[in-house]
């Protein structure tokens, strides 16, 4: 999940590919590197966060480099293993995102052949092998091409090359993108990084080989074996600024932004909806995907299409869908959900229902995109740039969005656009300073518990895994979230004298308002501290030591249910002294299988 950053044009580009990793910080922050070349090759490596010390500023000035910020795969978090890796005898210096899942077998058989390696990393391999090519006279050009095409897995390398004075870049399966600006073209994991300099990007795809020297590109498929012509899209939305405005975290920011990102994401016309709720009615079932934060709105997203348009519709996990595809048919319809729109699971499930015939809707945050470039049925959440690893603003979006298709779907669009100005308000009234005094109360309750748990039913069920996974990847804590009928099929084993339980509790008209108080009751009997999450005017608020004010919208309000968990991960996690935007071990975007 790294990011790979790079520039060759006019300008001096220290600084520009400083920024531009500072942007591309959220895909991986063990350790980055920035190349410069001016006579030579120049680098400067550093482990941990992006910022700028004196080595930095010593770094050799120049008009083309290329900076890595990485998430680890092979070899520890060292300034050693840190990119890029260089070539002293073939004058380059290389940068990759992915996996070389035959790197084993392809260092052993450079160590039979007494190459020396300096670091412990897949990427060193990749670059002995060029220098391997180089020894067989081959141009660098050939040399890549060559090694490329003997790397197993989904990998992207962008190299800095010295005796070319040019930028070499192949891509498979890890984002790659261009940016064409008046004074350069810019090369990154993500349209994202480079938005403040320029909205015209050139989309690459697998096998796409760019050369890049001053401000000329060329592009070389090798697989086709043929070059191919740049063609420039001009993306919809320029990002000049990103920044936290006065929140001291992304992610208390991105919460916030709740308040509008609903409106965002469902901002569309009914007719903009028709070609894919035709499909889904002519068509046969429908898959909806996802992983992590986006497997559970997927989960939600196939809850309103059974419960509201009566929809044959399946959430299957990404990474699950191998269990699933021997029974898709040509006519199912998939809709893939993502964040970043480049998650290697999700892409895999798509290419492998795209193998069956079937077709693809995706609803993606990022621009420009490999999971928006698969389907036949682009959708986009419009969110703004999400920054902060754990997804909050994208994850109400997805059901928003999700909800109005299902509306839609069941002849109710206008009705649908009603009760989601509704959930838009509903969620303001969460930040009100009294709610958040109480929110930050329950927050304090868990400083000291090493477990907790989330009962949702139902139309909250999603809500509850959801709820969870958001407290456990800030805070560290082990918060789990699951159905409320399986309370007593032994979970309920694990309740002692103050084990926290939070459940979302719906409004008294819902089919499962009585079977979640009989779960508290349970808990409750047994020393649970139990917190309500849901209408506080509920007929049972006194079995419930604290309870959280969410006022219930028709059908949607699981989507405003979500945000009081969203917040205690965030108070939480701040009384904790915890990362709040970057957790250790994670990256926004998993890009590796
Ligand atoms: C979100 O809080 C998580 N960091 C993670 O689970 C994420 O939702 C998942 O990796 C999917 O990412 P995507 O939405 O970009 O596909």
């Amino acid at each position: 999940m790294c990011g790979i950053f790079g520039y060759s044009g006019e300008k001096e580009c220290n600084d520009l590919i400083f920024e531009g990793l500072k942007r591309l910080e959220y895909r991986g922050y063990d350790s980055w590197g920035i190349a410069i070349l001016n006579g030579k090759i120049h680098q400067y490596k550093n482990i941990g966060e992006i910022k700028y010390d004196k080595m930095l500023q010593k770094l050799q000035k120049g008009n083309i480099g290329i900076g890595h910020t990485r998430w680890a795969t092979h070899g520890g978090v060292t300034k050693i293993n840190a990119h890029p890796h260089i070539s002293e005898v073939g004058g380059f210096t290389l940068v990759q995102n992915g996996i070389v899942e035959n790197f084993n077998e392809l260092k052993s058989s450079l160590l039979k052949k007494d190459v020396h390696f300096v670091s412990e990393t897949d990427t060193e391999v990749i670059v002995r092998l060029i220098e391997l090519e180089l020894l067989k006279n081959k141009s660098l050009r050939q040399a890549i091409i060559t090694v490329f095409k003997k790397l197993k897995g989904r990998n992207t390398i962008a190299l800095l090359s010295n005796n070319d004075k040019k930028i070499y870049a192949v891509r498979n399966g890890s984002p790659l993108v261009l940016g064409i600006a008046t004074d350069g073209i810019y090369i990154a994991s993500d349209t994202l990084s480079f938005s403040p300099a320029t909205n015209e990007a050139v989309l690459l795809d697998d096998f796409d080989m760019v050369e890049i020297g001053g401000k000329n590109i060329s592009i070389f498929n090798i697989e086709s074996n043929q070059f191919k012509p740049v063609k420039i899209k001009k993306l919809k939305h320029q990002f000049n600024k990103i920044d936290k405005g006065n929140f001291k975290h992304f992610m208390l920011k991105e919460i916030v932004d709740q308040k509008e990102t609903i409106l965002f994401a469902t901002k569309y016309l009914r007719k903009e909806l028709l070609p894919l709720t035709d499909s889904i009615k002519k068509g046969g079932r429908v898959y909806v995907i996802g992983a992590g934060t986006a497997g559970f709105s997927a989960g939600q997203i196939a809850y309103f299409l059974r419960n509201i348009a009566n929809i044959d519709a399946q959430e299957v996990k990404s990474y699950e869908f191998e269990q699933y595809i021997s029974i898709v048919k040509k006519k199912d319809i998939l809709i893939a959900i993502s964040q970043s729109g480049e998650t290697a699971d999700t892409i895999e499930a798509i290419e492998a229902f795209k193998k069956k015939g079937c077709k693809i809707a995706s609803l993606v945050n990022m621009y420009g995109t490999t999971i928006s470039r698969l389907s036949d049925f682009e959708f986009y959440t419009n969110s703004g740039p999400e920054i902060c690893v754990a997804s909050t603003k994208v994850f109400t979006a997805q059901c928003a969005w999700g909800y109005l298709l299902t509306m839609t779907l069941d002849n109710r669009f206008e009705e649908g656009k009603k009760n989601l100005s509704i959930l838009t308000k509903s969620i303001s009234q969460i930040f009100l300073k009294s709610r958040l005094e109480n929110i930050k109360r329950v927050a304090n309750k868990l400083k000291n518990k090493e477990h907790a748990f989330i009962l949702g039913k139902g139309e909250n069920s999603y809500i509850a895994l959801e709820g969870a996974l958001k407290i456990k990847e800030i805070s560290y804590k082990h918060v789990e979230g699951f159905a409320a009928g399986e309370l007593k099929h032994g979970v309920i084993a694990l309740i002692e004298k103050g084990t926290p339980v939070l459940s979302i509790i719906p409004s008294e008209n819902s089919r499962d308002f009585n079977d979640m108080i009989s779960a508290v009751e349970q808990v409750k009997a047994r020393g649970a501290l139990t917190v309500g999450i849901g209408n506080d005017k509920s007929s049972k608020r006194e079995i419930f030591d604290f309870y959280i004010n969410v006022s219930q919208v028709e059908n949607v309000s699981s989507i405003a249910n979500v945000i009081p968990f969203q917040l205690i991960s965030y108070y939480l996690s701040v009384a904790l002294g915890n990362n709040i935007d970057k957790p250790r071990n994670l990256a926004k975007s998993v890009t590796v299988k």
